[in-house]
């Protein structure tokens, strides 16, 4: 079963939509359901100022991103990187073992968003 930190953060998720003319997109799939993740980003300098997501998942793909979208924004790239689906799965008081792979989804896209910011200004 999901937690109530889950069952909350589905409910009410934080940095939905999409970010006009953003600095960075990343967007990955998920292979074990077919689900989809885009995360977009503003970037100033090496800071992450603004972030949101657009996501075809489930319940726990929507909380694991609200929650890590929350965690990145305010962040360097690189502090950004180092934030793990385990931190996002602790925040939310866990997920059901079924559900771990949803919230990989979310790191995956924000790296690949870093990795679409990087290729762009190197
Ligand atoms: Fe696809 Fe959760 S079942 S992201």
């Amino acid at each position: 079963m999901y937690s109530q930190k889950v069952i909350d953060t589905f409910k009410n998720p934080k940095n939905v939509g999409a970010i006009e003319n953003p600095d960075a997109v990343g967007t990955v799939g998920n292979s074990n359901c077919g689900d989809i993740m885009k995360i977009y980003l503003k970037i100033d300098g090496d800071v992450i100022t603004d972030v949101k997501f657009e996501t075809f998942g489930c319940a726990a793909a929507v909380a694991t991103s609200s929650v890590a979208t929350e965690m990145v924004k305010g962040k360097t790239l690189d502090e950004a990187l180092k934030i793990k689906n385990s931190d996002v799965i602790a925040a939310l008081d866990g997920l059901p073992a079924q559900k771990i792979h949803c919230s990989v989804l979310a790191e995956e896209a924000i790296k690949a968003a870093i990795d679409d910011y990087r290729s762009r200004n190197n």
